[in-house]
């Protein structure tokens, strides 16, 4: 089993996280061996403060790692531009407009959360610019914008493996289901858990919301304690679903919950405690992975950043690798060029799986589901696509 050790996990990931607004790093070779004119400028917006705080801390500091080592090995400069999009839509869109109109970037890598990446993605597709993002799955994101792709699974995919893992696994008959309605991630993701579980024969018997503000979710917890569902879906993001587990606990409610990537965060276990054991939720990485490529990056990871990586950390880090090979490959640091040698990405070998891009610029990738102890994630088992 992994521990986690959390009380560092707690000051690197929040209190550092607020102080950075934007950082500007080298990637690829020091700064004075770099002829400014062909320097390549790649956008990153990421939520450093407010609600999703963790992911955006936990981003930058994969990007970081990976920047560090290919900056041993690189010969190209790369110029990184970091915004915090502050947990936003509204400062999204802003960011990455100010990365294309001032900075003049060749790519943006981010957001994090789905409706923040959606927001980002109109300024990118109109100034022709591409975006990448590293961990943003509702499925409507790149339908249909050939500037925008991702090197993560999509939640058409995510919603389904954890339906059959639900039906097929543990033979659920019942689900209820919790929705962040404040959210395009959690809404697309109940309606491919809701589609999946029923087509097994299964029944959703309580579809309920909540919304971000909320911190008493008592009311939607009774009707799930009136039904006794087999399982409890709740694809949301840590800090309500920290808050649900709770309270949930506390009206002793005997249901396994079942969630989704947006409950991957240290925070998580700060918030539900005791309550936080038990459960399931797919994911991209597991850092008990026994694949020596992922324990080489856990190990390098814990040693820089003295906290182990969770799957935040891992995308980030390939999302690096993988704009630094398309880069290589486009020769170029025009847009355009970046965005044909992104959009062309064939077998790419990320921690987090092999990277192939499909006709919607969506990654196709396995996913890992992982079983909650009170401390942290452990693996449980791979679902391929
Ligand atoms: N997939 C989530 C979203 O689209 C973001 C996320 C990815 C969160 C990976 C945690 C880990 O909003």
């Amino acid at each position: 089993m992994t521990r986690f050790p959390f009380s560092i996990d707690r000051r690197n990931l929040l209190a550092k996280g607020s102080a950075v607004v934007a950082t500007a790093v080298l990637w690829g070779a020091s700064a004075q061996a770099v002829d400014k004119s062909q320097e390549l400028k790649v956008g990153v917006i990421l939520p450093l403060t407010g609600q999703y705080a963790t992911f955006g801390k936990e981003s930058l500091n994969g990007l970081n790692l990976a920047l560090e080592e290919s900056a041993a090995s690189g010969s190209k400069g790369i110029k990184l531009i970091v915004e915090d999009t502050r947990s936003t839509v509204t400062d999204s869109a802003s960011a990455i407009n100010k990365l294309i109109a001032s900075d003049k970037v060749s790519v943006v890598i981010g957001e994090v959360a789905s409706s923040n990446t959606i927001a980002a993605t109109s300024a990118a597709q109109s100034n022709k610019v591409p975006l990448m993002t590293h961990a943003s799955t509702n499925d409507s994101i790149t339908k249909g914008k050939e500037y925008v792709s991702r090197i993560c699974f999509i939640d058409s995919f995510q919603g389904q493996v954890m339906a059959k893992f639900a039906a097929e696994d543990l033979k659920a008959k019942t689900a209820a289901i919790l929705v962040d309605s404040d959210s395009d991630y959690s809404r697309g993701l109940r309606d491919s858990f809701k589609k999946s579980f029923e087509a097994t024969g299964g029944k959703i018997t309580v579809d309920v919301s909540y919304s971000q503000k909320d911190t008493d979710f008592k009311a939607q917890l009774m009707k799930v304690r009136r039904k006794k569902p087999d399982v409890v879906f709740v694809p949301g993001y840590y800090t309500q679903v920290g808050a649900i587990l709770r309270q949930s606990k506390e009206l002793k409610i005997k249901s396994t919950y079942l969630g989704t990537d947006g409950w991957d965060s240290p925070a998580f276990f700060e918030i539900a405690g005791a309550a936080a054991e038990g459960h399931y939720l797919s994911n991209h990485f597991a850092p008990d992975d026994t694949d020596p490529t992922v324990q080489k990056f856990v190990k390098d990871y814990k040693e820089k950043y003295n906290v182990v990586p969770g799957a935040m950390a891992a995308l980030a880090y390939d999302a690096g690798y993988f704009i630094r090979d398309a880069v290589k490959r486009a020769k170029s640091n025009s847009p355009e060029d970046i965005k044909n040698a992104i959009n062309s990405t064939r077998g790419f070998k990320g921690l987090t799986g092999q990277i192939t891009l499909d006709s919607n610029r969506n990654a196709v990738k396995s996913a890992v589901i992982l079983k909650t102890t009170a401390k942290g994630n452990t693996f449980h088992k791979r679902v391929n696509p």
